[in-house]
């Protein structure tokens, strides 16, 4: 009973401390990691590498949360707004890191899938940042034991994996590595229910749960195309209809982004030659090296309306 006790005390200290969030990268992923953090009350900073960057974030959070406030308040045009503008409230945006990241209590990054740009950019930060401050990734397939290596805050990192469209996908993966501290490891997992998602924890192996098993799936749903055997289309409506799944592996490599899936399999290939699941696959390679990525880019495996 003492101990639980005491765990208790402990976490709700740590918890408690958690009152400014850091999220590093505006794109897809940290916009929704800002929408989500600020509706549960948290202060935000996007911090991008120059001001454009950080109104497109804006503005697609702001897209986002009229969807939310719409099947919040039905007919509620008033308390639409409200909301919109309250959450829109707690959210600035910044390219000054260095200066965000001293007045901040948690750092969530969420830039390219490149370990010497995470390594530089934790590097930098780590000097700067308050003793107290966590660090975490949203690295969909990087090892966040080797993300941590630049910093001395081994202890105070871990992984937070969220999934597109994060303010619709309920699951998070609090990733916690040999060195993660059963402090951290709570505090980011308060954080993770606090911002109403179920979360599950994951050791620090590649892709943790889903993209181990998703990741291999769409680029076996590729190749499958890429022989003839069926077209994307019917790829698609086989796992929808046969599969219940709410997309088809096509159409969800296209939503995720065919460069993201094809760096996430070349980086697994790399480390892990003999592997059949992360052999490359030329018609996704060429794919990605003719600009289609998919619907960020307005054409991927399908076509898309530029928004
Ligand atoms: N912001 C806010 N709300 C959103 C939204 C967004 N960006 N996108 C969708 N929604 C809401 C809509 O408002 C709608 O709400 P309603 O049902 O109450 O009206 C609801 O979500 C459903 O949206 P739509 O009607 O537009 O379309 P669908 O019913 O087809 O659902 C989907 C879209 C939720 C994306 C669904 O197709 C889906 O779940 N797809 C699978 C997505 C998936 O697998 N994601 C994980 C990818 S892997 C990953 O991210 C990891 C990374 O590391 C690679």
């Amino acid at each position: 009973m003492a101990s639980v006790l005491i765990r208790g005390m402990a976490t709700s200290a740590v918890e408690s401390a958690i009152k400014h969030v850091t999220i590093i990268g505006g794109g897809l992923m940290g916009s929704g990691i800002a929408q989500v953090a600020a509706t549960a009350g948290y202060d935000v900073t996007i911090v991008e590498v120059n001001n454009q960057l950080v109104e497109q974030a804006q503005n697609s959070i702001k897209n986002s949360l009229g969807r939310v406030a719409k099947k919040q308040f039905k007919d509620d045009t008033n308390e639409q707004t409200k909301f919109v503008s309250n959450v829109l409230n707690r959210i600035n945006g910044s390219s000054d890191l260095q200066g965000v990241v001293k007045g901040t209590d948690l750092v969530i990054e969420a830039i390219v899938e490149n370990i010497n740009i995470k390594h530089k950019l934790f590097e930098s930060i780590d000097k700067v940042a308050p003793n107290h401050t966590i660090f975490t990734s949203n690295t969909s397939s990087l090892s966040i034991t080797d993300i941590a290596s630049v910093t001395d805050r081994k202890d105070r990192f871990g992984g937070l994996h969220f999934f597109n469209p994060v303010p619709v996908m309920r699951l998070l993966e609090i990733i916690r590595t040999n060195d993660t501290s059963d402090q951290t490891f709570n505090a980011i997992r308060n954080f993770g229910e606090k911002i109403g998602k179920s979360c599950i924890t994951c050791k620090d192996t590649p892709g943790f749960v889903v993209n181990r098993l998703l990741v291999p799936y769409m680029a076996e749903s590729v190749r499958l195309l890429e022989r003839g055997d069926a077209s994307g289309r019917d790829i698609d409506t086989a796992m929808k209809l046969g599969a219940g799944y709410p997309m088809g592996p096509i159409e969800l490599a296209d939503y995720v982004g065919l460069d993201t899936t094809n760096n996430i399999l070349k980086g697994w290939h790399e480390k892990d030659p003999e592997n059949p699941l992360y052999k490359p696959i030329p018609m996704l390679e060429n794919l990605v090296k003719e600009g289609k990525f998919g619907v960020k880019s307005g054409e991927g495996f399908y076509k898309y309306n530029k928004k």
